[in-house]
Protein backbone atom coordinates (compact mmCIF):
# COMPACT_ATOMS: atom_id res chain seq x y z
CA UNK A 1 0.00 0.00 0.00
CA UNK A 2 1.04 3.76 -0.79
CA UNK A 3 2.33 5.76 2.04
CA UNK A 4 0.96 8.89 1.01
CA UNK A 5 -1.81 10.47 0.29
CA UNK A 6 -3.64 8.66 -2.65
CA UNK A 7 -6.86 10.70 -3.23
CA UNK A 8 -4.99 13.38 -4.38
CA UNK A 9 -3.11 11.60 -7.03
CA UNK A 10 -4.74 10.62 -10.42
CA UNK A 11 -2.76 8.56 -12.80
CA UNK A 12 -3.82 9.08 -16.54
CA UNK A 13 -3.53 5.64 -17.86
CA UNK A 14 -5.83 5.79 -20.88
CA UNK A 15 -4.83 3.22 -24.15
CA UNK A 16 -4.06 5.87 -25.87
CA UNK A 17 -1.75 7.61 -23.08
CA UNK A 18 -0.11 4.10 -22.26
CA UNK A 19 0.60 3.72 -26.07
CA UNK A 20 2.13 7.22 -26.34
CA UNK A 21 4.27 6.71 -23.41
CA UNK A 22 6.12 3.78 -24.34
CA UNK A 23 7.02 5.39 -27.79
CA UNK A 24 8.21 8.60 -25.57
CA UNK A 25 10.36 6.04 -23.63
CA UNK A 26 12.43 4.11 -26.25
CA UNK A 27 15.46 5.57 -26.53
CA UNK A 28 15.64 5.65 -30.23
CA UNK A 29 12.65 7.94 -30.02
CA UNK A 30 13.80 11.07 -31.80
CA UNK A 31 13.64 14.63 -30.90
CA UNK A 32 10.81 15.69 -33.23
CA UNK A 33 8.92 13.12 -32.27
CA UNK A 34 9.35 13.52 -28.65
CA UNK A 35 8.07 16.80 -28.60
CA UNK A 36 5.49 15.67 -30.57
CA UNK A 37 4.25 12.90 -27.80
CA UNK A 38 5.12 15.32 -24.92
CA UNK A 39 2.50 17.74 -26.24
CA UNK A 40 0.19 15.23 -27.11
CA UNK A 41 0.47 13.59 -23.26
CA UNK A 42 0.06 16.81 -21.92
CA UNK A 43 -3.04 17.39 -23.90
CA UNK A 44 -5.02 14.43 -22.10
CA UNK A 45 -3.25 15.26 -19.06
CA UNK A 46 -4.65 18.63 -19.14
CA UNK A 47 -7.81 17.51 -19.98
CA UNK A 48 -8.19 15.32 -16.61
CA UNK A 49 -6.95 17.74 -14.54
CA UNK A 50 -9.73 20.24 -15.49
CA UNK A 51 -12.64 17.62 -15.25
CA UNK A 52 -13.94 19.06 -12.23
CA UNK A 53 -13.57 22.74 -13.30
CA UNK A 54 -17.25 24.34 -12.42
CA UNK A 55 -20.32 24.99 -15.23
CA UNK A 56 -22.85 27.31 -15.46
CA UNK A 57 -25.88 27.29 -17.38
CA UNK A 58 -26.07 29.73 -20.86
CA UNK A 59 -28.41 30.45 -23.54
CA UNK A 60 -27.58 29.55 -27.19
CA UNK A 61 -29.43 29.94 -29.99
CA UNK A 62 -29.62 26.86 -31.89
CA UNK A 63 -30.33 26.80 -36.04
CA UNK A 64 -33.65 25.42 -34.99
CA UNK A 65 -34.43 26.80 -31.36
CA UNK A 66 -32.98 28.30 -28.41
CA UNK A 67 -31.76 25.67 -25.46
CA UNK A 68 -29.98 25.69 -22.45
CA UNK A 69 -26.17 24.40 -22.53
CA UNK A 70 -23.57 24.58 -20.20
CA UNK A 71 -20.12 26.65 -20.44
CA UNK A 72 -16.95 26.71 -18.05
CA UNK A 73 -17.86 29.23 -15.17
CA UNK A 74 -15.31 31.94 -15.59
CA UNK A 75 -12.52 29.53 -14.17
CA UNK A 76 -9.13 31.37 -14.78
CA UNK A 77 -5.97 29.23 -15.40
CA UNK A 78 -2.47 29.81 -15.35
CA UNK A 79 0.28 27.39 -17.02
CA UNK A 80 3.16 27.51 -15.18
CA UNK A 81 5.95 25.51 -16.47
CA UNK A 82 9.31 24.15 -14.73
CA UNK A 83 12.24 24.92 -17.44
CA UNK A 84 13.47 23.75 -19.41
CA UNK A 85 11.45 20.55 -19.54
CA UNK A 86 7.93 21.63 -18.34
CA UNK A 87 8.07 24.19 -21.59
CA UNK A 88 7.25 21.05 -23.92
CA UNK A 89 4.30 20.88 -22.24
CA UNK A 90 2.80 24.27 -22.60
CA UNK A 91 1.52 24.05 -25.86
CA UNK A 92 -0.31 20.67 -25.76
CA UNK A 93 -2.42 22.63 -22.23
CA UNK A 94 -2.81 26.02 -24.34
CA UNK A 95 -4.52 23.98 -26.94
CA UNK A 96 -7.06 23.20 -24.52
CA UNK A 97 -7.51 26.40 -22.48
CA UNK A 98 -6.00 29.25 -25.08
CA UNK A 99 -6.38 31.70 -23.24
CA UNK A 100 -5.11 30.87 -19.91
CA UNK A 101 -1.65 33.02 -18.96
CA UNK A 102 1.76 31.58 -18.62
CA UNK A 103 3.71 31.75 -15.48
CA UNK A 104 7.77 30.48 -16.06
CA UNK A 105 9.69 29.36 -12.93
CA UNK A 106 13.52 28.54 -13.99
CA UNK A 107 14.85 25.40 -12.35
CA UNK A 108 17.99 23.34 -12.77
CA UNK A 109 19.10 19.96 -9.99
CA UNK A 110 22.95 20.16 -9.43
CA UNK A 111 24.45 16.95 -10.97
CA UNK A 112 25.86 16.12 -8.08
CA UNK A 113 23.71 16.78 -4.62
CA UNK A 114 20.09 16.71 -6.88
CA UNK A 115 18.76 19.60 -5.11
CA UNK A 116 17.04 22.43 -7.68
CA UNK A 117 18.32 26.28 -8.13
CA UNK A 118 16.40 28.64 -8.96
CA UNK A 119 17.75 31.13 -12.16
CA UNK A 120 14.48 32.92 -13.02
CA UNK A 121 10.33 33.39 -12.16
CA UNK A 122 8.00 35.55 -13.01
CA UNK A 123 4.23 34.83 -12.80
CA UNK A 124 1.12 36.89 -13.79
CA UNK A 125 -0.04 39.59 -11.76
CA UNK A 126 -3.25 37.95 -10.53
CA UNK A 127 -1.50 34.66 -10.46
CA UNK A 128 -3.67 34.43 -6.53
CA UNK A 129 -6.66 34.60 -8.26
CA UNK A 130 -6.07 31.64 -10.67
CA UNK A 131 -6.21 27.72 -10.69
CA UNK A 132 -2.34 27.41 -11.43
CA UNK A 133 -1.66 23.50 -13.44
CA UNK A 134 2.56 23.15 -12.94
CA UNK A 135 3.73 21.56 -15.69
CA UNK A 136 7.06 19.36 -15.90
CA UNK A 137 7.56 15.97 -17.15
CA UNK A 138 9.32 13.97 -14.65
CA UNK A 139 8.96 14.04 -11.26
CA UNK A 140 11.92 12.31 -9.66
CA UNK A 141 13.40 13.55 -6.09
CA UNK A 142 10.43 15.95 -5.98
CA UNK A 143 12.76 18.89 -5.33
CA UNK A 144 12.00 20.97 -8.05
CA UNK A 145 8.55 20.45 -7.98
CA UNK A 146 8.00 21.21 -4.14
CA UNK A 147 10.06 24.35 -4.19
CA UNK A 148 7.83 25.24 -7.25
CA UNK A 149 4.71 24.21 -4.93
CA UNK A 150 6.42 27.25 -2.60
CA UNK A 151 6.49 29.81 -4.81
CA UNK A 152 2.98 29.89 -5.79
CA UNK A 153 1.96 29.21 -2.23
CA UNK A 154 3.90 32.26 -1.23
CA UNK A 155 2.31 34.14 -4.25
CA UNK A 156 -0.95 33.19 -2.64
CA UNK A 157 -2.12 30.75 -5.60
CA UNK A 158 -4.93 28.56 -3.26
CA UNK A 159 -5.34 25.85 -6.34
CA UNK A 160 -2.21 24.22 -7.66
CA UNK A 161 -2.22 21.27 -9.74
CA UNK A 162 0.77 19.13 -10.70
CA UNK A 163 1.07 17.49 -14.23
CA UNK A 164 3.97 15.22 -14.80
CA UNK A 165 4.65 12.12 -17.33
CA UNK A 166 6.57 10.31 -15.35
CA UNK A 167 6.92 9.98 -11.88
CA UNK A 168 8.16 7.61 -9.38
CA UNK A 169 7.16 6.87 -5.76
CA UNK A 170 9.81 8.89 -3.91
CA UNK A 171 8.62 12.06 -5.98
CA UNK A 172 5.00 11.64 -5.08
CA UNK A 173 5.46 10.89 -1.42
CA UNK A 174 8.02 14.30 -1.35
CA UNK A 175 5.08 16.47 -3.65
CA UNK A 176 1.80 15.44 -1.72
CA UNK A 177 3.49 14.97 2.12
CA UNK A 178 4.98 18.87 1.28
CA UNK A 179 1.36 19.97 0.71
CA UNK A 180 -1.38 18.83 1.79
CA UNK A 181 -3.68 20.71 -0.49
CA UNK A 182 -1.96 19.77 -3.80
CA UNK A 183 -3.22 17.44 -6.24
CA UNK A 184 -0.95 15.62 -8.93
CA UNK A 185 -1.91 13.98 -12.59
CA UNK A 186 1.10 11.62 -13.94
CA UNK A 187 0.96 9.03 -16.77
CA UNK A 188 2.98 6.58 -14.68
CA UNK A 189 5.03 5.84 -11.19
CA UNK A 190 7.72 4.11 -12.42
CA UNK A 191 9.86 1.60 -10.15
CA UNK A 192 12.16 3.67 -8.55
CA UNK A 193 15.04 6.19 -8.32
CA UNK A 194 18.83 5.05 -9.48
CA UNK A 195 21.83 6.54 -7.68
CA UNK A 196 21.76 9.35 -9.70
CA UNK A 197 18.06 10.14 -8.53
CA UNK A 198 16.91 9.25 -12.09
CA UNK A 199 13.47 7.28 -12.47
CA UNK A 200 13.64 3.50 -13.73
CA UNK A 201 12.52 2.98 -15.65
CA UNK A 202 11.73 6.49 -16.64
CA UNK A 203 12.62 7.92 -20.03
CA UNK A 204 16.07 9.39 -19.09
CA UNK A 205 16.80 13.10 -19.12
CA UNK A 206 13.56 14.65 -20.43
CA UNK A 207 14.96 18.22 -21.08
CA UNK A 208 17.95 17.09 -22.92
CA UNK A 209 15.48 14.74 -24.87
CA UNK A 210 12.99 17.88 -25.74
CA UNK A 211 15.50 20.59 -26.94
CA UNK A 212 18.46 17.68 -28.33
CA UNK A 213 21.16 18.69 -26.24
CA UNK A 214 22.99 15.72 -25.66
C1 LIG B 1 14.48 17.74 -14.57
C2 LIG B 1 12.97 17.66 -14.70
C3 LIG B 1 12.51 18.23 -13.40
C4 LIG B 1 13.56 17.77 -12.43
C5 LIG B 1 13.02 16.58 -11.69
O1 LIG B 1 14.92 19.00 -14.86
O2 LIG B 1 12.49 18.31 -15.84
O3 LIG B 1 12.44 19.66 -13.40
O4 LIG B 1 14.70 17.38 -13.21
O5 LIG B 1 13.91 16.19 -10.71
P1 LIG B 1 13.59 16.32 -9.14
O6 LIG B 1 12.20 15.81 -8.93
O7 LIG B 1 14.62 15.46 -8.50
O8 LIG B 1 13.73 17.77 -8.75
P2 LIG B 1 16.48 19.40 -14.88
O9 LIG B 1 16.89 19.88 -13.52
O10 LIG B 1 17.27 18.28 -15.46
O11 LIG B 1 16.52 20.67 -15.80
P3 LIG B 1 16.12 20.85 -17.35
O12 LIG B 1 14.62 20.79 -17.43
O13 LIG B 1 16.66 22.20 -17.65
O14 LIG B 1 16.77 19.76 -18.16
N1 LIG C 1 15.06 14.52 -14.65
C1 LIG C 1 14.89 13.87 -15.83
O1 LIG C 1 14.85 14.51 -16.89
N2 LIG C 1 14.80 12.53 -15.83
C2 LIG C 1 14.86 11.82 -14.69
O2 LIG C 1 14.75 10.57 -14.73
C3 LIG C 1 15.04 12.49 -13.48
C4 LIG C 1 15.14 13.85 -13.49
Amino acid sequence: MADYDESRLTVVDHPLVQHKLSILRNKTTGTKQFRELVTELAIFEGYEAMRDFPLEDVRVETPLEVTTCKQIAGKKVAIIPILRAGLGMVDGILDLVPSARVGHIGMYRDPETHIPHQYYCKFPPDIDQRTCLVVDPMLATGGSLTAAIQFLREAGVQDIRCLTLVSCPEGVKAVLDFDPDVRLYTCSVDRQLNENAYILPGLGDAGDRIYGTK
